[in-house]
C-alpha cells in the first residue's frame, strides 16, 4: 500500500469550495480561505480586522446577527442560517451559512468557524447555462437569415451595374449608385452577422499585450475627452487565446463604453468621463458549469450611466441595442468568442459603474464539473 502523504491543511482548507470564515473573540476577522476571498472579493489582507458582523448583517435584516454570533461564542451552542442576504459590493447575495465555536487551544481561547455557501452561484450556474443553449439556438437563427440575405445580394448588384452600364445615362447614376451601396452596406452587416469565417490560432497570449492595443486604440479616437485608468496584475500567466479575438472583444466591449459615455455628456455634471482596465486572478470560479481552480480577470469599467434597464438582461443577444443606430451584435460577437475560448463574459451595470469581466481560465486541467 502506498504511504499517506502529509496532508497541507492550508492547502486543503485553501481548495473547498465551501467558503470559510474564523473571527475572534471581538468578531473581527482573522482568517478567510481562498473561496471566502472570491465570494467577498476582498484578500486576507485587506479583510484581516474587519468586524464580521459588517459581512453578514444586511441593513434591512431584522435577525440580530451580533447576538446570535456572541451567543455561540459564549454558550458553544451552534447555529445555521438558511437564505440570509448578506451585502457584497452593495449587491445582495444568498448564502446559507453555519456558525460554531472553535476552541483554538489552552488556556480556554474560543474563535468562531462561519461557513458560508452561497446560493446564487447556483442559481446563477444553471441560469448561464439556459443562456447558453438560448444564445446558440439565436445564434443559428441569425446565421440563417443573414445567408439568406447574403445569397441575392450579389444578383442584385450584378444586375444593377448592367442596369447602370445599359441606361448609360448620368441623371440615373445617382439611382444605381444607391442601390450598389445600399447592397454593399447590407452585404457588411451579414458578414458580421456571420462571424468570422477564419478558424482561431491559439498562442500564448499575456492579456496586457491585447489590452494595451485596445488602450491605445480607444486613447487615439478619444482624443483625450475619456480618462483611461489602467489598474494591471503585472503578474498574471499567460492564456493560450487567439490574440486578435481578444483585441475584437476588449474593443467591442471599449468602444460601448466609450459611445455610452460621450453619448450622455448631461450625464457627467460632477464627474469626468473614466475608462478602467483592470486585470486580476480570480480564483474559484465557474465558466460554463465548470469550476477552475482559477481564471484571469480583466474588467473593462466605465462611469457612465450605465445599460438601460429593459435590455440589461438580454444584452449579450443578439440585434439588442439601446442606440439609435447600433445594430447590437458587438456583444453577441464578443461572447461567442470568449465561449470559444472556454471563457465568459460577466456584465454587472449601474449609473455610474458598469463592469464587463473577461474570464478566461488558464490552468489546462478542470477541478470538477
Ligand atoms: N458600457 C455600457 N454602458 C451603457 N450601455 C451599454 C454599455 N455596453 C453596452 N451597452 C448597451 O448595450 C447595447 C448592446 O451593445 P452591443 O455592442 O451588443 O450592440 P451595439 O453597440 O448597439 O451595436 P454594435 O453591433 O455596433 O456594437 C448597446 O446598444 C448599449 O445600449
Ligand atoms: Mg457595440
Amino acid at each position: 500500500m502506498d504511504p499517506i502523504p502529509t496532508i497541507d491543511y492550508r492547502l486543503l482548507v485553501d481548495n473547498l469550495t465551501t467558503a470559510i470564515l474564523l473571527v475572534d473573540k471581538n468578531l473581527n476577522i482573522f482568517y478567510l480561505n481562498s473561496s471566502c476571498e472570491a465570494l467577498f472579493d476582498m484578500s486576507l489582507l485587506r479583510a484581516s480586522g474587519i468586524p464580521v458582523v459588517q459581512l453578514l448583517q444586511a441593513p434591512n435584516d431584522t435577525f440580530d446577527t451580533r447576538e446570535a454570533l456572541l451567543n455561540t461564542l459564549n454558550t458553544g451552542q451552534a447555529y445555521t442560517r438558511r437564505e440570509a442576504i448578506i451585502n457584497v459590493n452593495f449587491k445582495d447575495i444568498h448564502v446559507d451559512y453555519s456558525v460554531s465555536q472553535l476552541n483554538a487551544g489552552r488556556p480556554y481561547h474560543p474563535l468562531l468557524l462561519i461557513e458560508l455557501n452561497p446560493i446564487d452561484r447556483m442559481l446563477k450556474i444553471s441560469k448561464e447555462e439556459n443562456l447558453i443553449q438560448q444564445h446558440q439556438v439565436t445564434r443559428q437563427l441569425i446565421r440563417g437569415v443573414a445567408h439568406e440575405i447574403k445569397n441575392p445580394l450579389g444578383g442584385i448588384r450584378g444586375a444593377t451595374q448592367l442596369l447602370a452600364r445599359s441606361l448609360n445615362d448620368p441623371k440615373y447614376n445617382e439611382f444605381t449608385d444607391i442601390i450598389i451601396s445600399e447592397v454593399d452596406r447590407l452585404r457588411t452587416l451579414a458578414d458580421t452577422m456571420l462571424g468570422s469565417r477564419q478558424l482561431p490560432s491559439y498562442v500564448d497570449v499575456n492579456v496586457h499585450e491585447p489590452l494595451e492595443r485596445v488602450r491605445s486604440l480607444i486613447t487615439n479616437q478619444t482624443k483625450k475627452k475619456i480618462k483611461i485608468t489602467r489598474d494591471y496584475d503585472l503578474s498574471l500567466p499567460d492564456v493560450k487565446a487567439d490574440r486578435d479575438q481578444l483585441i475584437q472583444v476588449m474593443l467591442n466591449i471599449s468602444v460601448n463604453a466609450v459611445q455610452a459615455m460621450l453619448e450622455h455628456k448631461d450625464f457627467f455634471q460632477e464627474h469626468k468621463p473614466e475608462l478602467i482596465l483592470r486585470t486580476r486572478i480570480q480564483r474559484l470560479v465557474t465558466i460554463n458549469g465548470v469550476l477552475h481552480r482559477s481564471a484571469v480577470r480583466v474588467d473593462i469599467e466605465d462611469n457612465g450611466p450605465g445599460i438601460p434597464e429593459e435590455i440589461l438582461e438580454s444584452v449579450f443577444y443578439p440585434l439588442v441595442t439601446g442606440r439609435a443606430n447600433g445594430t447590437g451584435l458587438g456583444l453577441s460577437i464578443a461572447q461567442n468568442i470568449m465561449h470559444q475560448h472556454n471563457g465568459m463574459i460577466v456584465c454587472h451595470s449601474v449609473p455610474s459603474k458598469t463592469i464587463f469581466s473577461l474570464y478566461l481560465p488558464w490552468e489546462s486541467h478542470h477541478v470538477a464539473k
